[in-house]
């Protein structure tokens, strides 16, 4: 089974708080969207493996800790997961990133796929889904199975909020793929939205509505 993790940072909890907020215009948005996707690639990169070199510092000859195994992909869902990717990449510089096209039909809510661009070389690497919003987790599971069809193993998902069927529905069709959470609310409303959410994740960072 996965593990689900809530990363509960008080300068996340702060700064989601303010995401949260419907006065919060675009601009100070994104921003902390960044941000906490920064905050949360600390985390998720816990477990990373490391390999000891030696190196010669301007004193001694000493061993030291550095990153070693697989290569890391970053893949947002779009649209609004790619407001997730930059604070990623600054803790990840040498990420490969990868785009897949999700948008969620608004009368069934089932995730429609319009693209799908990702590293040649992504069955070797370690990959982090990236999205604001597990709202019914179709677009997140959808967008797993596609990743595995392209030869994807490793896989952890990323999101900044999430409702608890969303987290059931990707566990019970990926139960292989860790997920991690600013926040896990209370539930969806009739219109899938997360309550209390944030609203539209991709309207707000990028001023559609
Ligand atoms: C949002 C969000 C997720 C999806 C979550 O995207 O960014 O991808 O909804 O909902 P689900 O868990 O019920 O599938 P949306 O479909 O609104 O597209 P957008 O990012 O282009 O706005
Ligand atoms: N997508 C969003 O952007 N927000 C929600 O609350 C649910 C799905």
């Amino acid at each position: 089974m996965s593990k689900v993790t809530q990363i509960s940072h008080p300068l996340i909890l702060h700064k989601l708080a303010f995401i949260r907020d419907k006065n919060t215009g675009a601009k100070d948005f994104r921003e902390l969207v960044e941000e906490v996707a920064m905050l949360m690639a600390y985390e998720v990169t816990r477990d990373l493996q490391t390999e000891e070199i030696e190196i010669e510092t301007p004193i001694c000859v000493t061993k030291c800790k550095v990153l070693s195994g697989k290569k890391m992909a970053i893949v947002p869902i779009l649209r609004a997961g790619l407001g997730m990717v930059d604070g990623m990449l600054k803790l990840i510089p040498a990420a490969k990133v990868g785009h897949i096209g999700l948008y969620r039909d608004e009368e069934t809510l089932q995730p429609v796929e319009y693209f799908c661009k990702l590293p040649q070389d992504i069955s070797e690497r370690d990959v982090i889904v990236v999205d604001p919003m597990l709202a019914t987790g179709g677009s997140a599971a959808d967008a797993i199975t596609l990743l595995k069809k392209r030869g994807a193993k490793n896989i952890r998902l990323v999101c900044l909020i999430s409702a608890p069927e969303g987290i059931k529905v990707v566990q019970e069709a990926h139960p292989d793929v860790d997920m991690y959470f600013g926040a896990i609310d209370e539930r969806l409303n009739e219109q899938g939205y997360i309550v209390p959410g944030l609203g539209d994740a991709g309207d707000r960072l990028f001023g559609t509505k």
